[in-house]
C-alpha cells in the first residue's frame, strides 16, 4: 500500500509538473506500468478493483502535502504589459500585493497604463532588441529585490497565406523575434536572478494554435509550437530548482490583436484570473475555457480540432 501510494504520488506529481496536455501520456503510461503486475516491481501491484480508492488517497496526501506557488508578495516582470492580455494578469497581480513591472515599446501605452494603475512599474522595452532586455534587466535588478516571476507575454501576429504579394522576409522574423527568439532570450538571462530566490516562476504565454496550427498563422502558430517545445524542455531542465514553468493556452480574447475579428471572445480579465488560479494550484498547463475542449478533441480527431480552430481564426 505504501509503494503504491508512493508510485502513485510521484505520477501525480508528474501530471502537476507536466500539465494537462502532456500529461496524459504519462499517466497513461504509469497506469499500464501498474496494471503489468509481472513486470511491476512487488511494491507496485495493486488490484485493479481497488486501485481507484487508492489513486483518490494518494491524491488527496499529495495536494494536501503539496507547497503552492503563493500569488503574493511576489516581484513580477511582464512583458508586453502595457495591454491586452499583460495588462489583465498585471492588474490582477497588483490586487493581490505583488510589485509588478511590464514592459512595451510604445510609451504611450505605458503611460496611458500607469495613470489608469499608479502602482504599476513600467519600462520601455523592445523585447526583439538585445540591448533593450540587457538594460531592462539591469534596471529591473537593481531597482526591485526578489524579482521572482517572468511572465514571457510579449507577442505579435500576422495572419497571412505564404504566397501573399506582401509577405517579407522582415516580416516573418519579426514575428519569430518576439513570440519565440525573445522569450528563449530573457528566460536565459533571467534565469540565475530567479534561480536565486525561495520560490520562482516563468510564465510563457502561449496559444492553442501551437498545438493545433491554424492555416492563415503558419508563422505565428510555429512560433507558439516552439514555446510550447521550450516550456515542456525547461519544465523539465528546471524540476529540481525552485524555478516552476508555466504555460498558457489563452482561447481567442478581445484585445488589440483581434481586433476585427468576429466570433465568441472571452476578457482577458478572465484568462488572468485562470492563470492566477492555476498557479495557486501548481498546474502548470493552462488551456484557458473552450481550449481544454480543443486539446480533448485534438487528441482523438486532430482532423476534427483542426476544422474547429479554423472555424475560430
Ligand atoms: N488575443 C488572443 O486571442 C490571444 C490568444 C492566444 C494567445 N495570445 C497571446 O497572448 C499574448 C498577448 O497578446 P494580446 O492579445 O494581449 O495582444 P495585444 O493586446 O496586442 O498586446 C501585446 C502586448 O505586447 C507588446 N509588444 C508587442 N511587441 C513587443 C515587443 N517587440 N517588445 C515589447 N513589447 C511588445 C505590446 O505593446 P507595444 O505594442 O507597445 O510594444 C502590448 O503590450 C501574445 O503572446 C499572444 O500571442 C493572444
Amino acid at each position: 500500500m505504501h509503494g503504491f501510494v508512493q508510485t502513485k504520488t510521484a505520477v501525480e506529481q508528474s501530471v502537476r509538473r507536466e500539465g494537462f496536455y502532456t500529461s496524459h501520456k504519462h499517466f497513461s503510461r504509469s497506469s499500464f506500468f501498474c496494471s503489468r503486475a509481472e513486470s511491476a516491481p512487488a511494491h507496485t501491484q495493486v488490484t485493479p478493483t481497488i486501485e481507484p480508492l487508492f489513486q483518490n488517497i494518494a491524491l488527496y496526501i499529495q495536494r494536501e502535502t503539496h507547497l503552492k506557488m503563493k500569488t503574493h508578495d511576489n516581484v513580477i516582470f511582464i512583458t508586453g504589459g502595457s495591454t491586452g492580455i499583460g495588462l489583465s494578469i498585471a492588474k490582477t497581480f497588483l490586487h493581490s500585493q505583488n510589485t509588478v513591472i511590464v514592459c512595451g515599446r510604445d510609451e504611450k501605452k505605458l503611460a496611458r497604463a500607469r495613470q489608469a494603475h499608479p502602482d504599476l512599474h513600467t519600462l520601455q522595452c523592445d523585447v526583439t532588441d538585445d540591448g533593450d532586455n540587457k538594460r531592462a534587466f539591469q534596471k529591473i535588478t537593481s531597482e526591485h529585490k526578489g524579482l521572482n516571476i517572468l511572465i514571457n507575454n510579449a507577442g505579435i501576429q500576422y495572419n497571412y497565406n505564404l504566397y501573399d504579394a506582401d509577405v517579407s522576409p522582415e516580416k516573418i522574423q519579426q514575428e519569430i523575434d518576439t513570440n519565440f527568439s525573445s522569450l528563449v532570450k530573457l528566460t536565459t538571462m533571467f534565469l540565475p536572478t530567479l534561480m536565486k530566490q525561495p520560490e520562482a516562476a516563468i510564465v510563457n504565454v502561449s496559444s492553442a494554435t501551437g498545438i493545433v496550427p491554424k492555416q492563415n498563422g503558419a508563422v505565428y502558430s510555429a512560433t507558439k509550437a516552439a514555446v510550447h517545445s521550450f516550456s515542456s524542455v525547461l519544465r523539465r531542465q528546471l524540476a529540481k530548482s525552485s524555478v516552476k514553468v508555466f504555460e498558457l493556452f489563452p482561447p481567442v480574447v478581445d484585445t488589440e490583436m483581434t481586433k476585427g475579428r468576429g466570433g465568441d471572445k472571452v476578457s482577458p480579465e478572465s484568462v488572468a484570473s485562470q492563470l492566477i488560479r492555476s498557479m495557486k494550484d501548481d498546474q502548470y498547463e493552462i488551456p484557458v475555457g473552450r481550449v481544454r475542449w480543443l486539446f480533448l478533441i485534438h487528441r482523438i480527431s486532430p482532423a476534427l480540432a483542426a476544422k474547429i480552430i479554423q472555424k475560430q481564426a
